[in-house]
């Protein structure tokens, strides 16, 4: 089979920039190449950057509350036909980020492109995070869209303006009774709330510790598929899911995550389900505890391997 590497370059979600250097700093290791011959894959690149002028983002200015919307939204958009482009003939899509509001991006695509192949069917969604990110442009604090990119794909958030995740279909949308949260633990009072009111599945940290990893998974992927039926997934892994001992280069570090053991887990779990269609490694930022970045990256690298089953 094939694996489709998608390098998304691109920061503008996010308050500090850094996390567009995350695909090289994995690329640079050479995993590919010892994936390639493992997994018996055949590879293909293509990288999407902030840096290319053919792009021609807009303005990276300020709006209605929100931060860079139009250029988040313009990228987001170049990457959802990226991924819908590479997953529709089957390919496993990997996106290397990339801040997380690519997230709107490659989930979109998948979602797309697997209505069309299996004639309307929905994708199921695992989001392993810190962070619920499902802040609405209203509820956001910070007007980051790193913040919000499930509100946009569950269609909680809807595009607030012309040029601003307008490019959104419903073919797009993601169905939140396949959608599973793992790893939380720094989620605003006005996600809690949606989170609630909305009934999403969610595993927070404290819920891994009560009934450990394992027992977690069996519920998280039956959630996802409960009547058996094979759901194809699409695994969003936020390396802040991680604790800081094994991820320290990321822009929102949050105490108490994920050991590297259960993240490894957790990936290993996806790939043996074999309905893993996609995934994305995103918000390695190597401008943040750079004499670190090596930890990170290893780390990154195991969550790949184990997930590709390499
Ligand atoms: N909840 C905060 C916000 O809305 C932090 C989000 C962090 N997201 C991330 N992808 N690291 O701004
Ligand atoms: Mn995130
Ligand atoms: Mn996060
Ligand atoms: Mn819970």
């Amino acid at each position: 089979s094939h694996l489709a590497i998608v390098a998304a370059k691109f920061s503008c979600g996010a308050p500090r920039a850094g996390s567009e250097k995350g695909p090289d700093a994995i690329i640079k290791t050479g995993i590919f190449d010892n994936i390639a011959s493992r997994a018996n894959l055949t590879l293909s690149f293509y990288t999407s950057s902030q840096d290319d002028a053919e792009l021609e983002l807009p303005s990276d200015q300020d709006e209605s509350g929100l931060k860079r919307p139009r250029e988040v939204s313009a990228a987001a958009a170049h990457i959802s036909d990226s991924v819908y482009q590479r997953a529709r003939p089957g390919n496993f899509v990997l996106t290397l980020g990339g801040d997380h509001s690519i997230g709107v991006g490659t989930v979109s695509g998948t979602s797309k492109a697997i209505r069309e192949r299996f004639s309307g069917r929905d994708l199921g969604v695992l989001w392993i995070d810190a962070h619920a990110d499902i802040n609405t442009p209203e509820t956001s604090l910070s007007g980051r869209l790193h913040g919000m990119p499930v509100a946009f794909l569950s269609g909680i958030a809807k595009s607030p303006k012309k040029g601003i995740f307008d490019w959104l279909e419903d073919s797009h949308l993601i169905n939140m009774k396949k959608f599973v949260y793992i790893g939380l633990r720094d989620v605003d009072e006005a996600e809690q709330a949606t989170i609630a009111r909305t009934g999403i599945k969610a595993f927070t940290m404290e819920d891994v510790k009560r009934f450990g990893i394992e027992k977690v998974m069996d519920l998280a992927l039956d959630h996802i598929d409960h009547i058996g039926d094979e759901t194809p997934i699409h695994a969003s892994y936020d390396i802040d899911s991680l604790d800081p001992e094994w991820a320290p280069s990321t822009g929102f570090s949050v105490a108490s995550g994920l050991s590297l053991d259960e993240g490894v887990y957790v990936a290993k779990r996806l790939y043996q389900s074999g309905n893993l269609i996609a995934l994305d490694l995103v918000e390695i930022n190597p401008d943040v505890a750079t004499s670190q970045l090596n930890v990170t990256v290893e780390a990154g690298c195991k969550l790949i391997k184990s997930a590709l089953g390499a």
